[in-house]
């Protein structure tokens, strides 16, 4: 884990260019807004060939809790915004029910860009993407990570257990206390989970609340 966690940062390093890097930012939005326009043109992966736009991530850069999907879809990727379709109008609601709106909390994807046909993001798209979002981790340095779906989950949590059986505890991601729901897009294929995601919702109501910045 160190090692990988070694060669995400060095990456990071290569990619962005060390002099950029070092030129201190006034703020993490300033910063987040750099790294956004520095990463836009990215080709680590097949996903930039499909790309309108880069969706980086939105929200407040100050926020207690990050919120965490699997990758843009269409609506998304014309617009550069995450969450912005069908399960984004659902995951608006789900923050609504618990007195937040998407500007209290930053949120984003596993992959930045859009898989065709909305398909799982592969191993290697998801490897090539993990330091950027690792990277707005260590920025935000939020007190709460909420992972909306099985790959959001498997994918941070670096685990091959099931949706279930992730949601049935919380989990440490580098210290930080971290809920697993379903992806708002199976809560609107499956109404009968939005009874247990309200359940997870509330939970993770009541540690924000409890650990808010
Ligand atoms: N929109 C996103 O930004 N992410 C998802 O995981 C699904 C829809």
């Amino acid at each position: 884990m160190a090692l990988r966690s070694l060669r995400l940062q060095l990456e990071l390093l290569h990619n962005l260019g060390i002099r950029e890097l070092y030129k201190p930012a006034d703020s993490r939005a300033e910063l987040l807004a750099r790294l956004q326009a520095a990463y836009s043109t990215c080709v680590k992966c097949q996903l930039h060939t499909g790309r309108v736009k880069f969706v980086y991530g939105e929200g407040d850069p100050n926020a207690t809790a990050m919120l965490i999907g699997e990758g843009p879809g269409e609506q998304e990727n014309q617009t550069g915004r995450p969450f912005v379709g069908a399960a984004g109008k659902l995951l608006d609601d789900m923050l609504k029910a618990i007195q937040l709106t998407r500007s209290d909390v930053y949120i984003c994807n596993i992959v930045k860009c859009r898989p065709p046909g909305n398909r799982d993001p592969e191993a290697a798209e998801r490897e090539a993407c993990l330091p950027y979002l690792l990277e707005q981790i260590d920025i935000i340095q939020p007190r709460l990570i909420l992972l909306l779906g099985r790959v959001a989950a498997q994918t941070l949590l670096e685990t091959t257990l099931s949706l279930e059986k992730l949601r049935s505890s919380t989990h440490e991601f580098q210290g930080i206390k971290t809920y697993v729901s379903y992806h708002p897009a199976a809560l609107l294929r499956n109404p009968n989970w939005k009874r247990p995601a309200w359940e997870d919702l509330q939970k993770f109501r009541d540690d924000h609340l409890l650990l808010r910045k």
